[in-house]
């Protein structure tokens, strides 16, 4: 069987232990691990760091695809490994770190990484480690469920290390599309131009003598912890969904709709669900992360293709899909996040972008990463890729928090992610705010009338309203624009 898997015979006597390949890594070094959204994340060298760090000095720069999975970001924090942490995080344990500053966590767009690493803005990357299906007979790497940063961190690193995971389905192998985009000042064109096109090679080229270790494992990746639908977002489904049939009447948009991009969180994931039922065909997903949506709407006869840089599911959905990925393997593509969120191919599909917000304000802004403006949540990840380049920018948002205390839906967010000029709609379970062409003043008016919750909606048109007579393009009344999160800190709730 691990004849099958490391094909380059030369490489065999590389296996070993996950501790003695951590060996590989030391105090004070950049390490660039595989792993998008708990999807393919190396599973055992980061857990030898963590045990090593027990009784030597151990601190790292991990960078990664996105958020892991097994727990690794938590006990990682844990043990002290992480002094820096990028692009995107999730983990309860390591957001509290990163809030009490003891990590230096560097929030960035997900398509951005490996672009700084490449120009040398970051980096150098000492040892890279990434979860493989297989090393092909050349020594090129296959990924697994993700492909990520993956490619360019073993393509760049000095040292690679290699785990080699029994669990993941070799199956796997072909659905992968490793384009690298070419050196600048000659760069040329990105050549997607639908989300089947493959460009790239189905595996990672590098030169073998780099692979200094392979570690064996044999564990599935984490799965996702996906609520359910509930009524709110099932209206918040409803109405953009009917807002998407009004643009296909208007000619706006086909039956097929753009390709799609859903972010991660149960709204998003609710919406894409919610199209199962709709009047659309024939759809087509260009996105990150590849959700149970994307399986029940391929299973639904729904969707044709669906092109993204992971794939992340709940474990019912799992079982269900990772035995047969065979049976989707025409049907999908795993590419490079920085492919997968590239300005330029967003830009030229004409995507329709579907994220989660923490919060709007009546203008249109939004705050998709700091509570209360200040304590880091997950991070942008690919929310702003998407907004920025997307043929329509959607953020979806319950009005309201923490049993209603907390209205989503403010004068003005304490921290902007996604500003006026990118967003184009809001949706709450309330109703749909179209913002495209409007003008701040009557963003507000639509935005609280049709987003709102009717317990916010006076004290926000109260607001509006004074701010009106002091004027503006944008108005405000700044000695009160946050009022509402001091009255949230003092009593509990941000109602006035
Ligand atoms: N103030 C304080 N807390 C808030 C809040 C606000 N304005 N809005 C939401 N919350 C809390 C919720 O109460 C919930 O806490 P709980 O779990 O203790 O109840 C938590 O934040 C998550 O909110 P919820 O609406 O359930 O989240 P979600 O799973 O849909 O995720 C984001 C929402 C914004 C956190 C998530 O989508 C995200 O990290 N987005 C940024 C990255 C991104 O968009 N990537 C897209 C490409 S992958």
């Amino acid at each position: 069987m691990l004849q099958e898997r490391i094909r380059l015979a030369s490489l065999r006597d590389k296996v070993m232990s996950a501790a003695e390949a951590a060996r590989f890594i030391q105090d004070g070094m950049i390490v660039g691990m595989s792993g998008f959204t708990r999807a393919g994340d190396a599973k055992a060298v980061p857990l030898a760091l963590a045990e090593r760090a027990k009784t030597e000095p151990l601190g790292i720069t991990l960078m990664t695809g996105a958020s892991l999975g097994s727990g690794i970001d938590k006990v990682l924090t844990e043990a002290h490994v992480l002094k820096r942490r990028l692009p995107f995080q999730s983990d309860p344990v390591l957001r509290a770190a990163i809030n009490r500053g003891e990590v230096m966590f560097i929030d960035q767009h997900l398509s951005e990484t490996v672009e700084l690493v490449r120009s040398h803005q970051m980096g150098p990357i000492d040892v890279a480690v990434v979860e493989a299906a297989a090393i092909t007979r050349e020594g090129a790497i296959v990924p697994t469920t993700s492909v990520g940063n993956s490619a360019t961190f073993a393509i760049l690193a000095k040292h690679v290390i290699v785990e080699i995971n029994l669990g993941q389905h070799v199956d796997l192998e072909g659905i992968h599309d490793v384009y690298i985009p070419t050196r600048r000042p000659y760069r040329e064109p990105i050549p997607v131009v639908s989300p089947e096109s493959r460009v790239g090679l189905p595996f990672i080229p590098i030169d073998p003598a780099k692979i200094v270790a392979i570690v064996v494992t044999n564990q599935q990746d984490s799965s996702a912890e996906t609520t359910p639908p509930d009524a709110d977002t099932r209206a918040i489904a409803g109405h953009l969904i009917e807002f998407l049939s009004r643009e296909v009447a208007k000619g706006r948009l086909s039956n097929r709709l753009g390709p799609l991009q859903a972010g991660i969180g149960s709204i998003a994931n609710a919406v894409l669900t919610g199209l199962v039922d709709s009047p659309f065909h024939d759809l087509t997903m260009y996105s990150e992360v590849l959700q149970d949506s994307t399986f029940d709407l391929f299973d639904s006869g729904k969707l044709v293709f669906a092109s993204g840089s992971s794939i992340t599911l709940s474990s019912a959905c799992q079982a269900r899909v990772f035995p047969n990925i065979g049976k989707y393997k025409n049907r999908l593509i795993l590419r490079p996040q920085e492919i997968s969120n590239h300005p330029e191919v967003i830009r030229r599909l004409g995507i329709i972008g579907i994220n989660t917000a923490l919060e709007c304000d009546i203008y249109g802004n939004v705050n998709s990463t700091h509570v209360g403006g200040t304590h880091m949540m997950n991070g942008i990840g690919g929310s702003g890729d998407f907004a920025r380049n997307a043929y329509l920018a959607v953020f979806v948002t319950k009005s309201l928090a923490k049993g209603g205390t907390i209205s989503r839906i403010v004068p003005m967010v304490p921290h902007v992610d996604h500003n006026e000029h990118d967003v184009d709609v809001i949706v709450t379970e309330n109703g749909l705010a179209d913002l495209r062409g409007l003008a701040p003043r009557e963003r507000a008016e639509v935005i609280i009338a049709n987003c709102m919750h009717a317990d916010f909606r006076d004290q926000a048109r109260d607001y509006f309203t004074r701010a009106l007579k002091r004027g503006g393009q944008t108005p405000h009344l700044l000695n009160e624009a946050f009022e509402w999160y001091d009255r949230l800190e003092k009593t509990g709730s941000m109602k006035g």
